[in-house]
């Protein structure tokens, strides 16, 4: 008898190359997060599922600084966690008020307007803040259901200043939805202390685990607000009523929990939490202080305002003459580095350089600043002062 054999080839197992990941995200995965992904599958109802699901439960509050009960993740990615907050929070024709200085507040607006909200832009320009004053006003004037903000605007490697903002928000009744993809795990996300009602995460950046799951946590208050809607969520898989059920004391079945991611999440919060929060931020301002010195060494300056700079990701402009994608490829394909071009207006004129998670070292600062001198050096630019002495320069002052 002869078996039947396709007369397609079959691929061969994958390989992908080893790299260097200084981009916008995914952030290099320390290996016990890899390790943890490769442990049995057991169900989903497994007792011993259900315990490793109450410690990740337990320390997505520590991360997120809060008492809510509903901390958790989603499955899916940092977008899951967002549609997530604005399908359970608005109904349609709720006002919601959205900062706008980047393509993530952009992308908040247009979730919001799809769930049917009557969504006010309140915009700054690309690389700035949105000054408190401006969205207090707004939220005074229109009263609205929810108040949207991302925390670090990844496109534009801004840091938002919260905390007047949602406590103008609660003032009003509002809800606060916060974006905090690139800033958990990166610098202080206090969630209580900033009166917080939504906010959400991703597991690719600050907190180096393989992008897949979206840490997110309402305050009682949010669930209140889901509980006393007039229509149903309208994504019955996102809906937070159901997923407390199943998180919760009562397990009932909601989808089947994407078990190995949990496992990886699981040791990327132990990992944070062991290393110690304002250990792991410190790291992550030491290393973009020396990172930005270097860079200054080399003539190049930052896009995003002064005083208000991500630590995980800086906007790094193109100098004049320089081509952007040229210089990307070449750390790519020399130096085997990742990093991240432009989005939107700033498409060709910045580089976005992450220092994210466990890619937030001094070993990768070094590397990179080498590797992107050389870069620079073939695209013709000449090399002013020493990038590496500015670095370490900056190390030894920290
Ligand atoms: C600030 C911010 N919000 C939301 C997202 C969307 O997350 P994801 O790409 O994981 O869906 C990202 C992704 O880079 C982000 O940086």
């Amino acid at each position: 008898m002869q078996t039947e054999r396709s007369s397609a080839a079959v691929p061969v197992p994958i390989a992908p190359p080893v790299r260097l990941l200084m981009g916008p995200g995914p952030s290099n995965v320390p290996p016990s997060v890899l390790e943890a992904m490769a442990k049995p599958v057991i169900g989903h109802l497994d007792p011993a599922f259900l315990a490793i699901m109450d410690e990740v439960q337990a320390m997505v509050r520590q991360v997120f600084r809060t008492k809510n009960r509903f901390a958790l993740p989603i499955s899916g990615t940092g977008s899951a966690g967002m549609e997530s907050c604005f399908a359970n929070l608005l109904e349609p024709g709720d006002m919601a008020i959205v900062g706008v200085n980047g393509l993530f507040g952009m992308r908040m607006a247009e979730v919001a307007a799809r769930y049917g909200a009557n969504v006010i832009r309140v915009e700054a320009p690309w690389g700035m803040i949105i000054p408190d004053h401006v969205m207090v006003e707004a939220i005074r004037l229109h009263r609205p259901k929810v108040v949207a903000l991302v925390h670090a605007e990844t496109s534009t490697g801004v840091l938002q200043p919260v905390e007047a903002i949602a406590r103008a928000a609660a003032e009003s009744g509002a809800l606060t939805i916060l974006d905090c993809v690139t800033s958990l795990g990166g610098c202080p996300v206090e969630i209580d202390g900033w009166g917080i009602d939504a906010a959400y995460s991703a597991t690719q950046k600050c907190l180096s685990c393989p992008p897949g799951l979206s840490p997110v946590t309402f305050s009682e208050r949010a669930i209140e607000s889901v509980r006393s809607r007039k229509t149903t969520v309208p994504v019955w898989y996102f809906d937070v009523t159901l997923l407390a059920q199943y998180w919760g004391s009562d397990r009932v079945y909601h989808h089947t929990a994407p078990i190995s991611m949990i496992y990886a999440l699981h040791e990327a919060l132990r990992l944070a939490l062991e290393e110690g929060l304002e250990v792991r931020f410190q790291r992550h301002r030491r290393n973009h202080e020396a990172l930005i010195a270097g860079l200054a060494a080399m003539g190049m300056e930052l896009a995003s305002e002064e005083g208000h700079r991500l630590q995980m990701l800086n906007a790094v402009r193109v100098p004049v003459g320089i081509d952007e994608a040229a210089v990307r490829r070449r750390l790519l394909s020399e130096h085997g580095i990742e990093i991240g071009a432009g989005l939107g207006p700033l498409r060709g004129t910045i580089w976005r350089v992450g220092l994210m998670g466990a890619s937030s070292s001094r070993e990768n600062v070094l590397t990179f600043l080498e590797a992107f001198g050389s870069a620079l050096r073939e695209q013709g630019m000449a090399a002013t002062g020493d990038a590496r002495e500015a670095a370490l320069a900056e190390y030894g002052r920290s």
